[in-house]
């Protein structure tokens, strides 16, 4: 730290205000004008259309719904899974929830083993979301159709609707949240600068690619000025991507960077793209001997309950909240319309483009929490209660 100035804890009453849950924006059923402004996340998307010609298995009544989740190493996937299975069985669906663990292989075995089952849709949230093109392909020509949790799933015309969060906006929202905690214009204004690095997400999730481009499209401007200093000098999403997001990589960089790049000068702002890696970090910093006298501001992403907890001890200082709930919610209309024909609601029509096609897609709204809304966000709308934060 250079000069640092005080206000790092002074949080943002911006995040208090922010809109909690899913929605907000205005409903699109159509596709706006072709120059309305929206960029496509991936590269090669020349040929894509804005409607996936994916099976509807229309007019079903009940019937087996496949839902294919990545892991149950962090704690949010066996809340959405969990989540999922719930609101689905209560509507009178029979549901096949399986985990992968991050294993690739396994995830296309338990998708064809859903596929030879006769499932009628599946729910995929993705280890690796180029890898299933084979499986989507049966799953198309058994006319079952596919929706896309929260990862879309690239390369493929099988799948119909994906549910989601706005992914290039919590990039957004954690640059906004660091420049806002740490002061960054009046850090600029009085010529003082803070150390940062980077820990962002698995290259092969299209979520990771457009959270970097929202994190950047925020801070690459107090980089190129020098009120951001990277000392390891990396910034750049290849640079900075963690395979299928792990803990132990996040840990293991944090490591190498204080041993080899801080050894004179504190690491002020741990820029982390999800909770997984914030533990990490956390046990990279305790380890080199970090206290609350210089522990850097530390960002995360999905308000898993130890995060909370983290947050309240001060050993994060912010995550993004995605209510898991209301994307289920989102998702299980979605299943509904390719089973009885029904419209979904649907907020987004040109941002995903799969390479193949721009999936129709509804986007909740993610909010940055911190020790100053924390409470107010995730107890108020019941996503935690207060005894699961010991407060
Ligand atoms: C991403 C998702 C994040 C985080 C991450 C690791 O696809 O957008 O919220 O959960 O996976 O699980």
């Amino acid at each position: 730290m250079k000069r640092k100035v005080l206000s790092t804890i002074l949080a943002v009453s911006m995040v208090a205000t922010m809109v909690v849950g899913c929605g907000g924006g205005s409903t699109q059923t159509e596709a706006p004008a072709a120059d309305a402004g929206t960029e496509a996340p991936a590269e090669g998307g020349d040929n894509a259309q804005a409607e996936a010609p994916a099976p509807v298995a229309a007019d079903k009544e009940g019937g087996k719904v496949g839902v294919a989740m990545p892991t149950q190493s962090s704690e949010r996937w066996i809340k959405d899974g969990g989540n999922m299975k719930e609101k689905l069985e209560a509507m009178g669906y029979e549901v096949d929830l399986q985990y992968a663990e991050d294993d690739v292989q396994m995830q296309v075995s338990q998708i064809e083993n859903m596929i030879a089952a006769e499932a009628d849709c599946l729910v995929i949230a993705a280890v690796d979301s180029g890898a299933l093109t084979t499986v989507e392909a049966q799953a198309k020509e058994a006319g079952i159709p596919i929706i896309a949790y929260d990862r879309l799933l690239m390369d493929t015309d099988a799948v119909s609707y994906y549910a989601s969060f706005d992914n290039e906006g919590v990039g957004t929202a954690i640059g906004e949240y660091i420049k806002t905690a740490k002061d960054l214009d009046a850090a600029k204004a009085a010529g003082e600068s803070y150390t940062i690095e980077f820990f962002m997400g698995s290259p092969d999730d299209n979520n990771a690619v457009l959270l970097h481009k929202g994190v950047m499209g925020v801070l690459q401007p107090y980089l190129d000025d020098g009120t951001l200093v990277c000392k390891t000098g990396r910034t750049s999403f290849d640079e900075t991507c963690i395979l299928r997001w792990s803990q132990e990589t996040a840990q293991q960089w944090c490591e190498n960077y204080l041993t080899g790049f801080y050894a004179d000068e504190d690491l002020d702002i741990a820029c982390t793209a999800f909770d997984g890696f914030a533990y990490g970090v956390k046990a990279a910093l305790q380890g080199a001997g970090y206290t609350a006298d210089n522990w850097p501001l530390v960002t995360g992403q999905d308000a898993e309950l130890m995060a909370c907890k983290n947050i309240l001890d001060g050993t994060q200082t912010a995550s993004i909240f995605k209510d898991t709930g209301l994307l289920a919610d989102k998702c299980v209309t979605m299943v509904e319309a390719v089973m009885k024909g029904s419209e979904p609601e649907i907020n987004d029509t040109t941002t995903y483009d799969n390479n193949v096609v721009v999936v129709p897609s509804y986007l909740c709204t993610p909010v940055a929490v911190d020790k100053t809304n924390l409470e107010e966000v995730v107890v108020d709308s019941g996503y935690y209660t207060a005894a699961d934060l010991g407060l």
